[in-house]
């Protein structure tokens, strides 16, 4: 199986599907292939009317917010009537059980009502069209973001990530999501439970208060 990192394999339609019929040319249908692709890709670039499906494992797709502020405030140059309409395309050329979406929430402004909008359009697109969701609460990383963290009352410094375990360290994650309580997360899993026994297809994984997983490097070379 073949992994692209190129997280905008599908910014250039035409090279993208290039590089299809060269791998098929070498591998015919042998070798699966995993890429990142973006919705407005799949909306203007025809890429998925002119790839094989046979070839792809897997498609991760980036949505990040389930409501039009947030997709504007992040700059994500999408809005939820596209991927929308992506999505139909997906599923008319059977990609839907070959891809999967890619959720934030956490966001610095973000209140429990507009992280339940996310949450309505993860519900709705594992209801209507059954295609995995990963949600994942947002890592503040140097970004953008970063640099306007203290207009959100954020004030972390760089050596937080001394810590190896920074991802699922309390303080940090409560640092860097200050409207956020340890009852909106809870009350967040139980409706993601609640999805997921209805036959819900989201993915979630809490992130904080798993330090235990950690595996030491010197441990992993044993
Ligand atoms: C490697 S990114 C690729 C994004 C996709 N190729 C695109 O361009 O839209 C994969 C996914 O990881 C998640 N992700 C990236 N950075 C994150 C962060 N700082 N915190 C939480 N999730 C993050 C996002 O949902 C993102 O879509």
């Amino acid at each position: 199986r073949l992994l692209f990192v190129d997280d905008c394999f599908t910014a250039n339609g035409e090279r993208a599907i290039n590089v299809f019929k060269k791998l098929h040319r070498l591998y015919g249908y042998t070798e699966k292939v995993f890429i990142e692709a973006r919705v407005t890709d799949i909306l203007k670039n025809q890429i998925l009317q002119n790839i094989p499906l046979q070839m792809v494992s897997s498609m991760q797709i980036g949505v990040e917010c389930g409501y039009n502020e947030g997709l504007k405030k992040i700059r994500k140059g999408l809005t939820v009537e596209q991927l929308f309409s992506a999505l139909e395309i997906l599923k008319q050329y059977q990609f839907d059980k070959h891809c999967f979406l890619s959720f934030i929430i956490g966001f610095p402004w973000e209140t429990m009502e507009m992280i339940n909008k996310t949450l309505d359009t993860i519900e709705l697109i594992c209801t209507k069209y059954k295609i995995v969701c990963n949600l994942n609460w947002l890592l503040l990383l140097p970004s953008d973001l970063w640099w306007e963290k203290e207009d959100f009352n954020i004030h972390i410094e760089e050596d937080m990530f001394d810590n190896l375990l920074w991802y699922a360290n309390s303080d940090y994650f409560f640092t860097t999501h200050p409207l956020i309580s340890m009852e909106d997360i809870i009350q967040v899993e139980k409706r993601i439970g609640a999805m997921q026994r209805q036959g819900g297809t989201v993915a979630y994984r809490r992130r904080i208060g798993n330090e235990e997983d950690y595996i030491e490097p010197s441990a992993c070379s044993e």
